[in-house]
């Protein structure tokens, strides 16, 4: 077998694009003094996140599709984003800025599940003191979970030899490196060589690896779009600023839908799963104010009620401002046309502010209408009834269009007693649900119509 040679590469630290010679800028994201040489080993079959052998070619039928049974973490809502448990042989990267509650979520889910498996918690973070301690305090079951401190890619490999865990949970991939890369940790040359190293391990091993990284939403340094391409799963652990919850969010996902969210609580006693986020997101004050609205969206695999926000006020000097916080931008600016043009609804000389509260991001088109009758509801200073709900996507000629879903939206609704609902005309019910009247519409003039009726 011919001997393999090492080959160098230069890699760019800001967006890990691989040159083959050294250049004063990287020609992929322009940066200047951002190049650095990395070794790199060639390993037989090292395609990176492949996780074949053979290279014959088969017809699909003659391929047996095991569905290999999950491994379930120990936390409904952690499974749910999953897609239904850890598959083994996969890598999931969970992401969040720090103090998210990473490192917590993932020791309580491994200290129940090795109860039954073999689980390996590799901290290069903090000391194994800190860890017992922390372990001791949240009250988890200490026999069982196998911990080490190391960053030592090489090393942790052989300990997973040894040890053979179902299991792996390292803890930062930031702190990890190889020693065939010279570059510092935390570099976007030695992220990516480690998470492609553990990937093959993963796959060879049939474990599954969870990677650890502080990722902020904007990526930064070695952020997934460095990783997102050989990872099986990646999903982001969100603190609203000032809020105690903790979604967490499916990005990618090769084994289950993407899009799931899954929701905690960060409590003393470590985090909590909330069975029912409709009703922690749909907390309202006692005193009913125009611009406030419910809705339910939809997320991932289930309904979701939020409460929207909206705040018109005289523009203060220059540009009207249109800020929409955990909604599309554009979208805001889209809808205020539409109710401009088809309405006859001026707000041009109004800055308009929207807002999802809990800190939710709603990114389907789901919540249109509502975002549209919370910002009437403020600049009229009306205030709209409590037990209503809505949801429909608004087209630009002013027609309401239907959603996915949209009978389950309106059960979730009707469990949570709401009495009225608003919908697009092809989102209505066949039967009756509960109580609750539900007015399907064809277009936003038609719906303000019966909001001025109720
Ligand atoms: P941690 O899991 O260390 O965050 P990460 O690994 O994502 O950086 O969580 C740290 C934060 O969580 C810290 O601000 C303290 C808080 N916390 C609690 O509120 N309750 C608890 O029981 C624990 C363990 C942490
Ligand atoms: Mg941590």
């Amino acid at each position: 077998m011919a001997k393999s040679k090492t080959k160098s590469a230069f890699v760019c630290e800001d967006c890990g694009a691989e040159h083959s010679k050294w250049q004063g800028q990287c020609s992929v994201c322009s940066a200047w003094n951002t190049l650095s040489r990395v070794n790199i080993t060639p390993i037989a079959n090292a395609a990176v996140g492949y996780a074949g052998v053979t290279a014959q070619v088969k017809k699909l039928s003659e391929i047996e599709a095991l569905e290999t049974p999950r491994i379930a973490s120990g936390f409904k809502e952690l499974d749910r984003v999953l897609g239904g448990g850890f598959v083994p042989g996969s890598v999931v990267l969970i992401g969040g800025d720090p103090g998210a509650g990473k490192s917590t979520l993932l020791l309580q889910a491994c200290t129940t599940l090795a109860q039954s498996k073999g689980v390996l918690y590799v901290t290069g973070e903090e000391s194994l003191q800190q860890l017992a301690m922390r372990a001791k305090r949240l009250s988890l079951p200490l026999d069982g979970l196998s911990v080490a401190a190391e960053t030592r890619a090489e090393i942790i490999a052989n300990l997973i030899e040894e040890q053979k865990p179902a299991v792996v949970i390292l803890d930062s991939i930031q702190v990890m490196q190889m020693e065939s890369v010279d570059s510092t940790p935390g570099s976007v040359s030695q992220v990516k060589e480690t998470a492609a190293y553990f990937t093959r391990l993963a796959k060879q091993k049939d474990v599954v690896i969870v990677l650890v990284g502080h990722i902020t939403k904007e990526g930064g340094i070695a952020g997934p779009k460095v990783l997102e391409h050989m990872i099986d799963c990646f999903m982001m652990l969100d603190s609203p600023a000032g809020s105690r919850f903790r979604t967490l969010r499916g990005h990618k996902n090769r084994f289950g839908a993407v899009n799931e969210l899954g929701v905690f609580a960060m409590t003393d006693m470590g985090m909590k799963e909330v069975a029912n986020p409709s009703a922690i997101f749909l907390q309202r004050g006692d005193v009913d104010s125009p611009g406030s609205i419910a809705t339910v969206t939809w997320e991932g695999t289930r309904p979701l009620l939020v409460e929207l926000q909206a705040l018109v006020d005289d523009v203060a000097g220059g540009h009207p401002k249109r800020v929409a916080v955990g909604l599309d931008q554009q979208r805001l600016a889209m809808h205020l046309a539409v109710l401009h043009r088809h309405c006859g609804i001026a707000l041009g000389d109004q800055d308009v502010f929207a807002n999802v509260v809990g800190g939710v991001r709603i990114a389907e088109t789901g919540a249109d209408l509502a975002v549209l009758l919370a910002v009437l509801g403020s600049f009229r200073d009306r205030v709209l009834p409590r037990d209503l709900i809505v949801f429909g996507e608004l087209g630009l000629t002013g027609e309401l269009r239907p959603v996915t879903n949209g009978q389950e939206r309106l059960r979730e609704a009707a469990k949570h007693g709401f009495k009225h609902a608003i919908v697009p005309f092809a989102n209505s019910p066949k039967e009756k649900l509960g109580n609750m009247s539900v007015h399907g519409v064809k277009t936003l003039a038609a719906a303000l119509e019966v909001v001025a009726g109720l």
